[in-house]
């Protein structure tokens, strides 16, 4: 992969060779593990230009908006598989065959139950806490409840951790829900599939036990399936970078977890419904327009822009898709938010401040009015990303520990003091 190489001409200092490296598809990269020997570093705040590490799982083309998991476009696994077998794919490198999708189900219906002491957990918290609040700590404390399976260097803790972390994910989503409502929490049922009754966790009661909508079941599907992995984002970063200390499975996720809850990340979602709310009438677009463009000002249209996508997310175009055959199909005609978000995205694409800067609907945008459409609150619409990027967290942890990794110890450039005395207390002006 290193044929081709870079030279650093540094002042006073002989050249440096860098090897360049090639990928499959996307930018070469120049290795600068060797810069070290010259005493200095990279300097990249955000990453802006850097790459944390090699991954076989997701490549994102930005300036073509093309996402492909293991090669598969999005389009086509949305359109013709399912989450599980998006799941298996991220996981084992291969869409599953009919046997292999079978055992991969059977399996996940086998842990979707969590232990019955983790509920008590739930009591310290305020039943209006926020639902990610009450994720990050549920989901950390599922390390207290698997000591047989917490040697990161074993293959089988792994695979079952992986196991254990897509099946649970749905049961502690609903588990909060309910809490929030002061409802009973629902037991998940093996006779309904990963969408179905994650909805039925949701939405039933023990004293109504209704049938699940398949169309609801469906959207709801295609929407863990384009949440599921997007290469090294803020919080598959995050899972990675806790996974490179040996920090269990557990409490890797529930760091990807808090990491995905800011509003420039997953937290975006929940922002565009609140934003949209805002804004309220298609007459106050243009003041909104004006205010993300005001460098004054610290609002951003949610659900806009990308560091990665200079053209469309094709996830926000098959989510687009999605939202259209929902309303139609639930008869919910003239949905206010989606002809305002519609009217908003119209608008901000013929703006020169988004075009210059490439700033195009992303995957945050339509899907909370799907998932408002489902009937899933506003403060929930984070804890859905979670639940459906657990996959793509576990399946880069999976690969970054199955092959030679070291700690993740990013250097600085300090512009701090240098070294000085400490002044008696008293002579301290
Ligand atoms: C997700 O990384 C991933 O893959 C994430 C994700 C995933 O699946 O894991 O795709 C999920 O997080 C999607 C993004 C959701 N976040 C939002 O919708 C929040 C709004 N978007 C922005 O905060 C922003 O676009 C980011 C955070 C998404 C990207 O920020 P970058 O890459 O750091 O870009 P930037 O902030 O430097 O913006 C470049 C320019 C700036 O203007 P100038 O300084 O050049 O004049 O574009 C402007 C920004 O001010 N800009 C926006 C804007 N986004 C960028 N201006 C107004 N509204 C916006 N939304």
């Amino acid at each position: 992969m290193a044929d081709k190489k870079a030279q650093l001409i540094i002042e006073g200092a002989a050249p440096v060779e860098l090897p360049i490296l090639t990928g499959t598809v996307g930018p070469d990269v120049i290795d600068v593990r060797s810069l070290t020997s010259t005493g200095r570093f990279t300097f990249d705040p955000g990453f802006m230009s850097t790459a944390s590490c090699e991954s076989k799982i997701t490549y994102i083309d930005g300036d073509n908006g093309i996402l492909l998991h293991r090669g598969y476009p999005i389009e086509q696994l949305a359109e013709k598989s399912d989450y599980l077998e998006t799941c298996y794919l991220l996981l084992n490198g291969e869409l599953p065959t009919a046997e292999q999708k079978a055992q991969f189900v059977s399996n996940v219906k086998n842990h979707t139950m969590v232990h019955e002491q983790l509920k008590t957990f739930f009591n310290g918290f305020r039943r209006d806490a926020h639902p990610m609040a009450v994720m990050c700590g549920v989901v950390g404390a599922l390390s207290a409840f698997y000591h047989d399976s917490l040697d990161i260097n074993n293959p089988q803790h792994r695979e079952i951790s992986a196991v254990r972390l897509v099946a649970k994910m749905p049961t502690l989503a609903a588990m909060v829900y309910k809490y929030s409502m002061g409802q009973p929490m629902m037991y998940p049922r093996n006779d309904l599939s990963y969408a179905e009754n994650f909805l039925h966790m949701m939405f039933n009661t023990p004293c109504e036990i209704k049938p699940i909508s398949p169309i609801l079941a469906k959207a709801m599907d295609r929407i863990f399936i384009l949440h599921a992995d997007h290469e090294q984002n803020a919080s598959t970063s995050t899972v990675r970078l806790a996974g490179s200390s040996g920090a269990n499975p557990f409490a890797c996720i529930a760091a990807g977890i808090a990491a995905l809850w800011g509003p420039a990340h997953g937290g975006a979602n929940e922002a565009v419904l609140t934003m949209l709310d805002e804004i309220g009438d298609v007459s106050n677009i243009d003041t909104f327009i004006a205010k993300a463009k005001d460098k004054n000002d610290p609002f951003k249209l949610m659900g806009f822009g990308h560091r990665v996508y200079k053209n469309r997310d094709p996830r926000a175009t098959v989510m687009k898709q999605t939202c259209d055959e929902v309303l139609k199909e639930l008869g919910i005609k003239n949905d206010p938010q989606l002809e305002l978000a519609m009217r908003l995205e119209e608008i901000a694409l013929t703006d020169p401040y988004f075009i210059e800067r490439s700033l195009y609907p992303n995957v945050d945008f339509y899907s909370g009015i799907i998932l408002k459409a489902i009937g899933i609150p506003t403060s929930m619409f984070t804890v859905i990303f979670a639940l459906a990027r657990t996959v793509g967290w576990i399946s880069h942890w999976k690969e970054m520990l199955s092959s030679p990794y070291k700690i993740g110890r990013p250097r600085q450039l300090y512009t701090g003091y240098d070294s000085r005395d400490v002044s008696k207390l008293e002579d301290r002006k």
